[in-house]
């Protein structure tokens, strides 16, 4: 792999126009988005593409999600358009939802991993729109993270993954909904959610009026099951510590972790429910408040890392709305390790 050096570029015109320029000459740049950076590169390049995956550390059997700006460059991508995609498209684009479609002959193999399908997304911050916009190419781009590590909701995540392996990151700031985005087959009749986020089943229901679940959002895929998003296979999102989930009331969690004062354990737990715990903490969102969890947990994971956690009891967050996608995140940072104090 060549080594370069990283720039940190400002999201302002001339950082964007900078980055459209290696972008359009097949190089790989790290760019801001509403649901966290991307690494992006020309998805029509599969030479550029494939540079992604060695960046990343990514195995090759994971497709990436391609990145438009326009309504207008979907029907060059994909073989058709179903009607339901325009429907959901109408409602959420630009925004946090990922659409699967099969693909049409320009999408390279490097990008659809050998699948017949394609995933595209019209993410809503400006400076991405714009950056793909002066590219004039769509972006394939995965999460900026080293795989598996957190996901980077911040420009400086992405300079500490990627510096030396990219030549340069677009800061756009602080990543507005902070967990990736919400990834749905609309290949058949009903959607089916592969990846939640953002765009909530309730959301998805109300344009399609149905929508269906696939079993590896909240649990292990059984070993040796072919998944229907290959990402769900992975471990994923994983610190260095040793994280488990821990489901019970405020005051059963307190008395769960405190019973473990003598231990090397830190506490990942909700805002304004420190007071009650004697072990280090650090506070990941209010209980009830799954968006501002969302916009947190992958920087808190980071933070776990970096002061040397070793064994993590983390809160438990509901699975309602953008909680949903919150806690298969964590679900899989845990490895699928949940503690049920409720039984
Ligand atoms: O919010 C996001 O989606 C971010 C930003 C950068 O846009 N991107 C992102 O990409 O999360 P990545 O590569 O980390 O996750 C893409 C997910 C993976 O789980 C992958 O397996 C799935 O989408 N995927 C991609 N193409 C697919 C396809 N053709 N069929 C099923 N799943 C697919
Ligand atoms: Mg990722």
């Amino acid at each position: 792999m060549r080594e370069y050096t990283t720039r940190l570029l400002p999201g302002d015109s001339l950082g964007i126009r900078e980055a459209a320029a290696l972008l359009r000459a097949g190089e790989l740049v790290g760019i801001p988005t509403e649901t966290v950076y991307g690494l992006a590169a020309n998805a029509l390049d599969g030479g550029a593409v494939g540079r992604i995956f060695t960046a990343k550390g990514r195995p090759q059997d994971n497709p990436l999600i391609v990145h438009i700006a326009d309504w207008e460059a979907l029907p060059p991508l994909v073989a058709e358009v179903p009607p339901l995609a325009k429907k959901l498209a109408d409602a959420y684009w630009p925004g946090p939802l990922t659409m699967i479609f099969r693909k049409s002959a320009l999408i390279p193999d490097e990008v659809s991993a050998g699948l017949s399908t394609v995933a595209v997304r019209m993410p809503s911050h400006p400076v991405a729109r714009a950056v793909i916009r002066q590219a004039g190419v769509p972006l394939a781009a995965p999460s900026a993270n080293l795989s598996g590590s957190p996901s980077p909701t911040l420009a400086s995540h992405v300079m500490a993954d990627m510096t030396g392996r990219i030549p340069a990151v677009l800061d756009g700031g602080e990543c507005a909904v902070g967990v990736e985005s919400t990834v749905v087959d609309v290949t058949k009749e009903t959607p089916c959610l592969l990846r939640p986020g953002g765009v909530t089943p309730a959301m998805l229901a109300a344009v399609a009026g149905g929508v269906s679940i696939n079993p590896a959002v909240t649990s292990r895929l059984p070993e040796g099951a072919v998944a229907a998003s290959p990402g769900m296979k992975y471990k994923h999102y994983a610190p260095k510590a040793h994280v488990v989930l821990v489901r019970g009331t405020p005051e059963d969690y307190a008395a769960f972790v405190n019973a473990r004062r003598d231990e090397p354990v830190t506490a990942m737990c909700f805002d304004g429910e420190e007071g009650a715990l004697r072990v280090p903490y650090i506070s990941y969102g209010r209980r009830d408040d799954p968006a501002g969890q969302a916009r947190r947990v992958f920087d808190v994971l980071r933070r776990l890392d970096e002061i040397g956690a070793k064994t993590v009891y983390c809160a438990c967050p509901s699975e309602e709305g953008v909680g949903l996608a919150v806690y298969n995140r964590l679900l899989r940072a845990a490895g699928f390790e949940v503690i049920d104090l409720d039984r």
